[in-house]
């Protein structure tokens, strides 16, 4: 039951229990929104909800500062580097900007700067004002002229290393001209243009990307560099990391200076002496939003003296010399013409505006969320009163507003245009794909449908949950295919286990499937080459994708680690189910039949893990056709155990090793996993550090200095004898 944050009692009535559950809770929720966001580029939750969450887990540690978590999401700039790309830590700090809504905050900022710097009101400060790009930073390391990496911000100190993919782009020089600082880290951002982000939309089979900063970011993110190069993306250099030597006295010099290296700078970029030059700058810059071609969300403005930037250096994760002027965001009145509810993977029912198609900044517009009953109805989740209590009805005039990265969303309504014959919009008792009942649990903001597997919009939804990328993530199988071959009678896929079955050899669909539109024999064999890899699967992979309420990727690693197997997990789960806690009534009950109930508080006791989500996790698992679907799945699976927190030392554990040549039953990012998994780092080159090479066929340069320093080399076989699946 996804409860509210406001529908929660008030921190300070709060006991340390009912704290320390809610603060677990929480954080786990607000970790996996901020992973879903900056990792794997598909927000799930709104702002709203996002922005509700965060602030009253901050409240919670406020009042409770010995339960925040060590590494609690409150405390993140980002989230930390996704599974797939090499660790780097970044030889100076990449940081954040602060924020700017209003003139008077600009003007504060100022009077900071002053202040800090002693510089009395009267003088001159110069400021560079130029647009903040909506993409996603990268830090290039040059040395000697030679790109030798190129790393995302990650959590400010650790990024990715995504050399491979960041070479692919033509507009980041591989070797720079010239007279060149011997060591010069090049700060910028990677964007797409409107124009490449629509057509990239338009032709990409699986994936639709919801705007382009997160395609830029997907794009980059690619495991296989040679997709990441087939994506048009470009680069703004606008800042530096470690330099061996200064490269200007200024900050527009300094910029100058990268621009004659061969780096794109944004020509709107302004030299500014005063307060309303400022100003000026980014009134004007605004007003070329729309016609940009490529998204901004304000304006940053830096001082221009680098000697000054020194000197008023960095707060923790912002500079004192830089600020984010951060344009409102933008609105457009339309009609609503219907409302739609769209039923999702855990069955809730969504109330969504389809509209007159509008233009809001350059992008057209024809839906927006209306997020649940009480928002459409006029009443927060807490029934007070929002828009002063007007509710939204079709056919209303509305005015839409897109903030940044998110979907947009109705702000008012005129009710001085509302049609005479209108009716409140009635919110469906019945799910509208199903017919069966739809309830709101009490607590809940949300109604569900209480179909579950029965109700197809659904199962589709939970099918394509089951594929994405950090879930299965099965080359060839994205949301389009999926709704082909669900609605497909004669290869049906309905739950995950058919993917499975369809592609079985014997099964005789190779053949059924060739001849279909949009399949040569060639296709489906990669198809099915792609799922027959998948059917080796980590068991933190395996439980996301299952797609069972709050059990979202941060909690299913969190349960992987601590059971170490699918079994084991089963087990608990399982015992869970027959305890006393399961079958109490609610939270207070549950506690104090903790006792009588050792699979239940094994569960809740893991560190992250709240009774909310144990509580979906054991009912899921207790559903008598869930269930049977969950074991036809596992059947046809092998399930690649997680180190557990519980699980003796492996071989491998506090070893690193190194993995060289083709290995030809697992990919490298699995083997990397793995070897994770087991307590090992995995380097990505052979040195005195280095305990073990992994070598599979065609290994050169590394297995040859890995003999020289009498490193231990295996090959394949004995790598999966070692990692417990040969
Ligand atoms: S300067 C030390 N300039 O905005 C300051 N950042 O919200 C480094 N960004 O992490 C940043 N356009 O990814 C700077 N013209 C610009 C920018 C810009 C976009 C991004 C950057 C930063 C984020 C902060």
């Amino acid at each position: 039951m996804a409860q509210q944050p406001s529908d929660r009692l008030p921190v300070e009535d709060l006991n340390r229990e009912q704290a320390a559950a809610e603060i677990a809770d929480l954080s786990a929720r607000v970790a996996e929104a901020n992973d879903n966001y900056h990792r794997h580029d598909a927000p799930e939750i709104s702002d709203a909800d996002y922005d509700a969450f965060k602030a009253r887990l901050l409240a919670l540690e406020a009042a409770f500062p010995e339960l925040a978590q060590p590494d609690s999401p409150t405390g993140k700039v980002g989230a930390g580097p996704a599974e797939g790309f090499g660790k780097v830590a970044h030889a100076q700090r990449m940081m954040s900007l602060g924020n700017a809504f209003t003139e008077t905050d600009v003007q504060e900022f100022l009077t900071r700067v002053r202040s800090f710097l002693n510089l009395p009101g009267d003088t001159l400060l110069e400021m560079t004002a130029e647009p903040k790009i909506d993409g996603l930073s990268l830090s290039l390391r040059y040395e000697q002229g030679e790109l030798v990496q190129a790393a995302t911000r990650g959590d400010g100190t650790v990024g990715e290393n995504v050399t491979a993919n960041a070479r692919t782009i033509a507009e980041i020089p591989c070797r720079l001209a010239g007279t060149v600082p011997d060591i010069l880290e090049v700060r910028g951002e990677v964007y797409m243009s409107h124009a490449d982000f629509r057509t990239l939309n338009g032709q990409d089979a699986g994936r639709i990307f919801a705007n382009p900063r997160n395609a830029a970011a997907g794009s980059l993110r690619q495991i296989d560099p040679a997709v990441t190069s087939r994506r048009p993306l470009r680069f703004f250099a606008y800042s530096w990391g470690e330099l061996s030597e200064p490269l200007a006295s200024t900050q527009l010099e300094a910029v100058e200076r990268l621009a004659s290296l061969g780096f794109q700078t944004n020509p709107l970029t302004r030299l500014c002496r005063s307060l309303p030059e400022m100003i000026d700058t980014w009134t004007q810059i605004e007003q070329q939003r729309a016609t940009l071609g490529y998204d901004i969300d304000g304006v940053v403005y830096k001082v221009n003296d680098l000697s000054f930037q020194a000197r008023l250096g960095f707060r923790s994760t912002t500079p004192r010399w830089a600020l984010a002027h951060k344009f409102p965001a933008e609105t457009a009145w339309t009609r609503l013409d219907r409302i739609e509810i769209q039923v999702g993977r855990t069955g809730a029912l969504s109330p969504v505006a389809r509209l007159e198609p509008v233009t809001v900044g350059g992008v057209v517009v024809s839906n927006a969320t209306l997020h649940n009953e009480d928002y459409i109805a006029g009443r927060d989740n807490a029934g007070a009163p929002i828009r002063e209590g007007r509710d939204i009805r079709e056919g209303d005039w509305v005015k839409v507003y897109r903030a940044g990265d998110v979907i947009p969303k109705i702000a008012d309504v005129d009710l001085s245009r509302r049609p005479a014959d209108s009716l409140p919009f009635a919110f469906p008792s019945l799910c509208p794909q199903c017919g069966s009942e739809a309830i709101r649990e009490p607590g809940d903001s949300v109604r569900r449908c209480t179909g579950g597997l029965i109700c197809p919009a659904q199962a589709v939804e939970k099918l394509k949950h089951f594929v994405s990328r950090p879930a299965f993530d099965i080359d060839g199988l994205g949301a389009r295919q999926i709704e082909m071959f669900f609605a497909d009678p004669a290869l049906p896929i309905r739950e995950p286990a058919d993917i499975f079955t369809l592609a079985r050899r014997d099964s005789g669909n190779l053949a059924r499937l060739k001849n279909r539109e949009g399949f040569g024999e060639r296709s489906v064999e990669k198809l099915f080459a792609a799922i027959e890899d998948k059917r080796r699967i980590p068991l933190a992979r395996l439980l996301f994708a299952l797609g069972i309420r709050h059990v979202g990727e941060v909690a299913s690693g969190t349960l992987a680690r601590h059971f170490g197997t699918w079994d084991a997990l089963v087990a608990a789960i399982d015992g869970a189910a027959r305890e006393p806690a399961f079958a109490a009534a609610d939270d207070k009950a549950r506690r104090t039949a903790l006792p009588d109930s050792p699979h239940w508080a094994e569960l809740v006791g893991i560190d992250g893990i709240g009774s909310v989500l144990v509580n979906s996790l054991v009912t899921t698992f207790s559903q008598q056709a869930e269930r049977e679907g969950i074991d036809r799945l596992v059947a046809q699976l092998t399930v690649l155990p997680a180190q557990s927190t519980r699980a003796v030392q492996t071989e491998i554990s506090g070893k690193t090793l190194v993995f060289t040549g083709t290995l030809e039953r697992m990919t490298r990012a699995e083997a990397k996993a793995r070897a994770e998994a087991m307590g090992a780092k995995v380097a990505g080159s052979v040195s005195a550090k280095t305990d073990l090479l992994i070598a599979g066929p065609g290994a050169g340069s590394k297995a040859t200095k890995a003999a020289d320093l009498g490193v231990a080399v295996i090959d394949e076989d004995e790598w999966l004898r070692i990692a417990g699946t040969g």
